[in-house]
């Protein structure tokens, strides 16, 4: 029975609470979300990325081609390119299965390309069945330019190649094949069915772009100076511009990412469906597993200014020097940005916070408005996450980030982890959680978790399932809330959940009370189904009484608190925060062990807060 007060003013439930955390992980970005059909166009493959990658990995060569690193290359940050013999030809093979093509729908090619002394290039897509479309041809002269032509596919298929053969010798790079059908139909854009997926949610707020991807790796950036680092922490200036200056770099997940979808696609991508845009940059101390905090000044200066910049490329009149950036990327009105996360699951709590501090501070003199959000490291409890919680409570910080990846069990049994957090200290941002599964089950622990967050929405201010894609044939993380090949999409039981609950948002938690009625028929011979569970942090008093009132279990918290009194005898203790029943002899109070009838029992569970909490 569920006993509501309407009259009753709870919380109010912000638009924003409930979000989506997109991270470039399962290939979630290219091969993923972004919708480019070639893989490794630029060639810069790398064993740096993945140990089994060339420069020519997801390419064939008939003829004779090699990569080449040399001082003719396209330009400073895209090191590599493809010298192709006359004669010859090289073969993308897309991704998963190939290189998805839909009949009627257009297709657009372009690359970059120098011939000194001219060479027509013949582009082709087609399958195993043959063409896919009418070839098309390109003639290329001189130096490096870029060069189009656009395909309608004839047929539908999932195991496509597309072909380029030069009659002369030439130099080749970012070989690109685009579908025009984009989420938004934007250019350089999303794929339409994943995008439409993650609109349907109407999440109130996007974080990207990580996770472990954004404060693993070297600090440093992409230069001379670094040795072409290849293994960087997400750094946003790398992701912006033109796509082919933008350096590819190794990701943190095993294999290399294009940054083709970067900084201004996502923020365009969160203006697109309505949500609010929150970037979490790298707060120089790694993490996940990393664990080293840089003590480079000039670094943690250039971060910092660079966190900066960030926000006037986000937020400043297309006359600042960054506004103006992102105004010549195509988008000259702001992006409204409101909340930025500083570093992601650090180990380090100490050293973070320290660093946290610099970034706040900077932040903070020059744009008092913005919300920064620290974290809580990567448990959910344990000795990290209550020196991290400190610091950020001394601190005074906005808003906490806070992790989780637990069983179902566990999250039916913390329903109440937010009723007792203090509500003079930071804000909560459950920036990432799931319960271990994509089963029905799973999804249903996390819908009973998320009405315990909803019921404190006046401290936990956003919340986001993750990871949110997966690519069905690179996975590196499982469960995941939607999955894909390279041409199907489908949510998962979490993710309908998720959809519930995200676009139903109420406006305010109308307060309740809820009295059980457990169902205990079965041929129960050793336990009554019944479990209940209560901590005394939050509670003054809890007792389980049946149908006449009469009191069968209770524990008012004083004295020894892992102790049910039990009116039959037998005791109870707490395991993992819950009430156990240890001792067989106390259930035979409610049923005879080996009696065979059934029977009914009208069991209450009552539990009376602690004030205030
Ligand atoms: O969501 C997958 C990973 O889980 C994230 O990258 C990281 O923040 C967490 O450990």
């Amino acid at each position: 029975t569920i006993t509501v007060d309407p009259a009753a003013e709870g919380a109010r439930i912000d638009d924003t609470m409930y979000g989506v955390f997109f991270e470039d992980i399962n290939r979630a970005a290219d091969g993923g979300l972004y919708a480019e059909l070639v893989q490794n166009r630029s060639f810069e493959y790398s064993t740096a990325d993945n140990g089994s990658y060339t420069p020519l990995t997801s390419w064939s060569v008939t003829g004779t081609a090699e990569v080449v690193n040399d001082s003719g290359r396209l330009n400073e940050r895209n090191r590599n390119y493809l010298s192709l013999g006359a004669g010859s030809s090289v073969t993308n093979a897309g991704y998963n299965t190939g290189v998805r093509v839909e009949k009627g729908k257009r297709y657009d090619f372009s690359v970059w390309a120098r011939a000194a002394s001219g060479t027509t290039l013949t582009v082709s897509l087609k399958d195993a069945a043959g063409a896919l479309a009418t070839t098309r041809q390109v003639a290329v002269e001189g130096g490096w330019a870029q060069y189009e032509a656009t395909f309608t596919a004839a047929r539908t298929s999932n195991r496509g190649r597309l072909t380029v053969a030069a009659t002369d010798a030439a130099a080749l790079d970012m070989v690109s094949l685009f579908p025009r059908d984009t989420y938004k139909n934007q250019p350089n854009g999303l794929r339409k069915d994943l995008a439409e997926k993650i609109a349907a949610l109407k999440p109130g707020f996007v974080r990207f772009p990580g996770g472990c991807l954004v404060n693993t790796g070297s600090m440093e950036d992409y230069s001379e100076a670094s040795g072409w680092q290849r293994k960087r922490s997400y750094q946003w200036k790398d992701t912006i511009g033109p796509v082919e200056e933008r350096a590819t770099n190794a990701n943190f997940w095993g294999y290399n990412q294009s940054y083709g979808l970067g900084y201004y696609e996502y923020f365009r991508f969160a203006e697109d469906i309505g949500a609010m845009p929150l970037p979490v940059v790298p707060a120089l101390v790694t993490g996940c597993g990393q664990n080293r905090a840089t003590d480079d000044e000039a670094l943690l200066k250039r971060h910092i200014q660079d966190t900066l910049d960030l926000i006037e490329f986000a937020n400043g009149p297309a006359t600042s020097t960054w506004g103006k950036v992102r105004a010549q990327m195509g988008h000259p009105k702001p992006f409204h940005l409101t909340h930025i996360g500083v570093g992601n699951e650090e180990n380090l709590p100490r050293e973070f916070f320290a660093r946290f501090e610099r970034f706040r501070a900077a932040i903070k003199a020059e744009y008092p408005d913005i919300t920064v959000i620290s974290n809580s490291g990567p448990d959910d409890s344990g000795t990290t996450f209550d020196t991290a919680w400190q610091l950020n409570r001394e601190g005074r910080v906005d808003m906490v980030d806070e992790h989780y990846y637990n069983s179902p069990q566990w999250f039916l049994q913390n329903n109440d982890r937010y009723d007792s957090y203090d509500r003079g200290g930071p804000k909560v941002f459950l920036g990432e959680y799931a319960s271990q599964g994509n089963a029905w089950k799973n999804g249903l622990a996390e819908a009973a978790f998320m009405t315990g967050l909803e019921r404190n929405a006046d401290i936990v201010k956003l919340a986001s399932y993750a990871p949110l894609l997966a690519n069905e044939d690179y996975v590196q993380w499982s469960p995941d809330m939607i999955w894909f090949n390279n041409h199907a999409s489908w949510g998962s039981a979490n993710y309908e959940v998720q959809k519930l609950f995200m676009t139903n948002v109420g406006d305010r938690v109308v307060p309740s009370r809820a009295s059980t009625t457990p169902d205990v028929s079965g041929p129960i011979t050793g336990s009554v189904g019944l479990s209940t569970w209560a901590t005394s942090a939050a509670y003054d008093d809890v007792r389980v009484t049946s149908a006449d009132g009469s009191t069968l279990l209770s524990d008012d918290f004083s004295g020894d608190a892992s102790r049910w009194t039990h009116s039959g005898g037998g005791s109870w203790s707490v395991r993992d925060g819950q009430y156990v029943q240890t001792d067989e002899a106390a259930e035979n109070t409610l049923v005879t062990a080996g009696d065979p009838a059934w029977h009914d029992y009208d069991l209450h569970v009552r539990a009376t807060k602690k004030s205030g909490k």
